[in-house]
């Protein structure tokens, strides 16, 4: 047999899109019984993005992310042969939104499909994307992020809507042309039992959508917020110790810790727990919330400028589900 050589996936662009609108802790005052200072306190957020205008979902989002990584890289629409979504707002139930979004950009060639992991989303999906291409199939993927999360907040409810904002983000993933580059290792994790402290009651099959469940404000985002927050404390602490460990790296030696923007308390507990100072972690919360699957390619993207090849980098997620996990890579570019 022919000695081949193993392929590696690469990012090699990222780009982000976030709507213009900021909604800030002193608008934020005057809907709900809340105050700036609880909120910058207990999260860390100062504003986050809120997607306005009739008829504008999701895959807005995630076309504005693409078209822009298009551009970017000098890559043709028809050159993306398969576009991941991952997202937990989707346009509709169905069709999926990545079928949405290759149509918006003229991706005429790919194929693809969402996938729904809650704030895990992205770094599910760019670990399934780079299975694709280290099998030799598929030579440019393109992985988006985006959620619309307003469009399942109760704007009554200071428990949730202080938290989340609109955003995403999408990166171009191709085989890596240096050997030792790219995606090196991921860790995925999920636990069912979780969905108790974090779901939203209504719209699915178990209870589709009717007048008592809109009146019952069952559409929304439900959370128990505490059990989430250790949860998520535990889980990426866990996720991270073990990449680090498997791949002889330390927290010292460590470039980029890039965890998803839930809370700032949880991502000053994972870092400290990981040994990794705090120049070295990519945080943005203040600015967006948590926009769920957007978060940590809106990270990529503004810390792009920052990140040398080589840089040793560790993403880190938790959400929904519950679902967790941790991913090494090797910065391409
Ligand atoms: O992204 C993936 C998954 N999600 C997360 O990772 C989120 C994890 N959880 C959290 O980040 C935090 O639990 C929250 C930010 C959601 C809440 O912070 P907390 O420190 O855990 O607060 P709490 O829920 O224990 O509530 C403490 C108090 C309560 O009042 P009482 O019962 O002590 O009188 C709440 O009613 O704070 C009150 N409270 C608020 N007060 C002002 C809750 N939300 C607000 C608010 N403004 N927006």
């Amino acid at each position: 047999m022919k000695n081949m050589q193993k392929i590696t996936a690469a990012i090699t662009g990222v780009q982000a899109w976030l709507p213009e609108y900021i909604l800030s802790n002193k608008e934020l005052e005057t809907m709900v019984d809340t105050s700036d200072e609880w909120i910058r306190s207990r999260t860390g957020i100062l504003e986050r993005r809120i997607l306005k205008g009739e008829g504008k979902g999701t895959s807005d989002i995630g076309a504005g992310a693409v078209k822009g990584l298009l551009e970017k890289t000098g890559t043709a629409p028809e050159e993306i042969d398969l576009l991941i979504c991952a997202t937990c707002t989707p346009d509709m139930q169905f069709p999926a939104t990545a079928n949405i979004i290759s149509d918006k950009v003229g991706a005429v060639n790919a194929f693809g499909y969402d996938i729904n992991a809650a704030c895990s989303g992205f770094i599910y999906a760019l670990t399934t994307a780079a299975k694709f291409v280290e099998s030799g199939t598929h030579k440019k993927v393109i992985v988006v992020g985006a959620d619309k999360m307003s469009s399942i907040i109760d704007y009554t409810d200071r428990r949730t809507c202080v938290i989340f904002g609109d955003g995403g983000g999408a990166v171009l993933l191709e085989p890596c042309q240096e050997e030792g580059l790219g995606i090196q290792d991921a860790i995925l994790e999920s636990d069912g039992s979780g969905r108790a402290y974090l779901h939203q009651k209504a719209g699915g099959s178990v209870k589709p959508a009717s007048a008592e469940t809109v009146a019952a404000r069952e559409h929304y985002v439900f959370q128990d917020g505490r059990p989430v927050f250790k949860a998520a404390v535990k889980n990426m602490s866990s996720a991270v110790s073990r990449i680090l460990k498997r791949n002889d790296l330390t927290g010292e030696a460590l470039t980029w810790l890039i965890p998803h923007q839930a809370n700032l308390r949880i991502l000053d507990a994972v870092a400290s727990h990981a040994n990794i100072s705090k120049e070295k972690v990519v945080i943005n919360i203040q600015k967006y919330g948590n926009t769920t699957s957007g978060t940590i390619p809106i990270c990529l993207w503004e810390w792009e400028d920052r990140f040398n090849k080589g840089d040793d980098i560790i993403l880190t997620a938790f959400g929904g589900g519950f679902t967790w996990g941790a991913m090494y890579l090797k910065w391409a570019y």
